[in-house]
């Protein structure tokens, strides 16, 4: 318990910038001190898929990102006849919901994640559901660089991790995937994009990121999952936001969006697949 409130301290100092961080930092050291995976899916799954229960598996947490990996994949021609030769970059893998999908799929796997009790909880994941031989673990310690050599991957893939990133680290990191790979590469990167809701969501969102900086009541805040879904509505980027800067390295750029949504980008050319949530849309392209 003194660890727990030293860490909430550690938290609490946060400066504004990265006070994003502090909720998976928080689910991160829940994560680290508890007895098994199925306990994590139970305390903290709900930052990964918003699903709760008390019965709820690690198995079955998995079971969501094994349907949903070869769908992407698929869908952005991602999968080939090299798949299993090409080793992929995952950024912001958790605790290996889809990364244990990934490492059926390709020869090596690097997971990424801000938090080290996530990847320490996804490599006991892949050593369950996955091929634990091919995976390999990176920390983000600063949200925004990835430490690996440029061109050291053929595939950099993101969901649902640059939506809560600053605007400056989420194309921090859109450029990082793209300098990972190198040319001939190829870049699949989810981003929520602007709406309506903004107006509202974008500053309660500011306000409960300021409460996690208050001693006591955020360590409180962090295990509270409305109030932390409010503090993840960080970044809205519109796709020219990112194609503006990462299009000179980029070659047939697809934005992805669900039929449904009217978001269009320019100079790209526009796919839909009905299994994107209408809020969110991808860039998909290969690297020059
Ligand atoms: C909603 S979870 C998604 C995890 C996984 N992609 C999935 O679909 O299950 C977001 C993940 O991104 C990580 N994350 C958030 N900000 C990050 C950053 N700046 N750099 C790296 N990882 C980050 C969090 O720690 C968390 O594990």
């Amino acid at each position: 318990m003194g660890g727990d409130r030293d860490a909430m301290a550690d938290l609490a100092v946060m400066s504004r910038r990265t006070a994003q961080l502090i909720p998976w930092k928080a689910a991160g050291r829940v994560s680290e001190q508890l007895p098994s995976g199925d306990e994590v899916v139970r305390s903290t799954g709900w930052v990964f898929n918003n699903a709760t229960g008390d019965d709820l598996t690690l198995a079955e947490f998995v079971a969501t990102g094994d349907e949903e990996v070869p769908a992407y994949l698929e869908v952005f021609g991602l999968r080939g006849e090299h798949t299993a030769n090409q080793t992929l970059i995952e950024i912001g893998a958790g605790i290996g919901r889809m990364t244990c999908a990934f490492t059926r799929e390709f020869g090596a796997v690097i997971a990424c994640d801000l938090d080290q009790g996530f990847l320490e909880r996804c490599y006991e994941a892949v050593g369950r559901f996955g091929k634990v031989e091919r995976l390999r673990t990176l920390e983000v310690a600063d949200g925004r660089t990835l430490n690996i050599a440029a061109g050291s991957a053929d595939v950099a893939f993101s969901y649902i991790t640059l939506q809560h990133c600053s605007v400056d680290d989420a194309l921090d990191l859109a450029a990082e995937a793209v300098r990972v790979v190198g040319p001939g590469g190829r870049i699949a990167l989810n981003f929520r994009g602007p709406a309506p809701s903004d107006v509202l969501l974008v500053p309660a969102g500011k306000l409960v990121r300021a409460l996690y900086r208050l001693p006591g009541l955020g360590s409180w805040a962090t295990r509270r999952r409305r109030l932390t879904r409010l503090a993840w509505q960080v970044s809205r980027l519109h796709p020219d936001q990112v194609t503006g800067p990462l299009g000179p390295h980029l070659s047939g750029i697809e934005v992805w969006t669900n039929p449904n949504s009217n978001l269009r980008g320019y100079g790209a050319e526009m796919r839909t697949f009905e299994g994107i949530n209408p809020a969110h849309w991808w860039l998909v392209a290969t690297v020059v």
